[in-house]
């Protein structure tokens, strides 16, 4: 059961909406298109916003259609009507593609445009934005798991093509098809992880542990804030996290849940040094006490990690997407102004959840 609206456009000379006698034109001719492909078609009332035409109308199985001429040419109809799980769509994309086409010809439009229904208030999201903010639809059928943590709200839907996911806040975390993701992180084939001590911040999902074990490591700390997380992972995100997530202790790792930086901060005390320290939280870490904005709370973790860090120690970390260099900037901004001075190499992935390239920061201390 989700709404579903189909969203059309098309564009006409500017004359046709600012001229009242083709004005009058236009509206009958979108009109009587209307009526051919929506039984009962009722026009229920029309103004004017702000120098633009507005005509509402009603049609079969409650659907509202609005249709909006702007003083500059352009046409936007959206039909919008609620849909039963068992019933056909009223509009299909296909029947969207027919009437966009008798619109065009009646109005002798210029270019015209239909997209895919929006699906909205289902029991699961199929939309997740990418870096740069672009609307990206899912192939999402089941929602596995929902629950909301002390921190987060945590999620495992599942896609027809990646499997299940993890999304966090809104926000897609991992898919079972992102060994990518995982690999590129901890620059597998590049780096040697046999007999070094190592410290994962987050990570929650496991699958960074999961792969980290495999290549013999002396012993990995991992700092988890979220149990709910690690919970829902291990019961549905095995192909990712194996079965490492069901233990909290074995002579090779240990998962302290509670936040990274209060663990760090200990470690600090205690002077202990590690060779590897990994930022494997959300893009937005969880501040669990205030510390200013998020790249405080960013600058923070970061000043912290590098005093847990041997000389000849790296801090590994997921950047941002390739299309937001200018978040991709402010993150070198804040590496290059450390407390201690630092350099980087960067490596980059398409990664298949994300539908986009990430990009990976290796920092060792100067
Ligand atoms: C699921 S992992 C991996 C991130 C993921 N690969 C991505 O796309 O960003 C991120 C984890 O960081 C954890 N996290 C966030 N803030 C934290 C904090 N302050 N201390 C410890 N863990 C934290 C979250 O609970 C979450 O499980």
């Amino acid at each position: 059961m989700v709404a579903h609206t189909v969203l059309l456009d098309f564009t006409v000379p500017s004359s046709q909406i600012l001229d009242a006698e083709k004005r009058s034109n236009l509206k009958s001719n979108i009109t009587n298109v209307l009526k051919e492909y929506f039984v009962g078609l009722k026009h229920l009332t029309e103004c004017n916003v702000d120098g633009s035409l507005v005509i509402l109308f009603s049609g079969p199985r409650g659907s509202l259609i609005t249709v909006r001429g702007y003083s500059e040419g352009l046409v936007t109809l959206n039909i919008e009507y609620f849909k039963q799980d068992d019933e056909e769509a009223l509009v299909s994309f296909e029947t969207g593609r027919d009437l966009e086409t008798a619109l065009l010809t009646a109005t002798s439009a210029s270019r015209s445009h239909t997209l895919a229904p929006i699906k909205r208030g289902g029991p699961f999201e199929r939309y997740f934005p990418t870096a740069d903010e672009r609307l990206l639809e899912y192939d999402i059928d089941r929602l596995v798991f929902e629950a909301r943590s002390p921190y987060q709200k945590v999620q495992i839907v599942h896609s027809k093509s990646l499997g299940n996911m993890l999304v966090l806040d809104e926000l897609q975390n991992l898919s079972e098809a992102d060994l990518i993701y995982t690999e590129t992180l901890m620059q597998r084939g590049k780096e040697n992880y046999e007999g070094k001590d190592i410290v994962i911040l987050g990570g929650g999902d496991g699958g960074l542990l999961w792969e980290l074990l495999k290549e013999n490591p002396k012993h990995v700390t991992m700092l988890e804030i979220d149990d709910v997380v690690m919970k829902a992972c291990s019961q549905y995100m095995r192909s990712v996290c194996g079965d490492c997530l069901d233990k909290r202790k074995t002579s090779s790792y240990e998962i302290i849940v509670g936040d990274c930086v209060k663990a760090l901060t200990h470690m600090i005390e205690e002077g202990r040094q590690f060779d590897y320290v990994f930022g494997d939280l959300t893009d937005i870490p969880i501040s669990p006490t205030p510390h200013g904005d998020a790249w405080d709370f960013i600058r923070l973790i970061l000043n912290s990690s590098m005093r847990v860090l041997k000389p000849t120690g790296k801090y590994m970390t997921h950047g941002n997407g390739a299309s937001c260099p200018e978040s991709l900037k402010m993150y070198e901004d804040v590496l290059s102004n450390l407390s201690v001075p630092v350099e980087y190499t960067k490596d980059s992935a398409f990664i298949p959840s994300f539908f986009e390239d990430w990009i990976f920061y290796q920092v060792s201390l100067k």
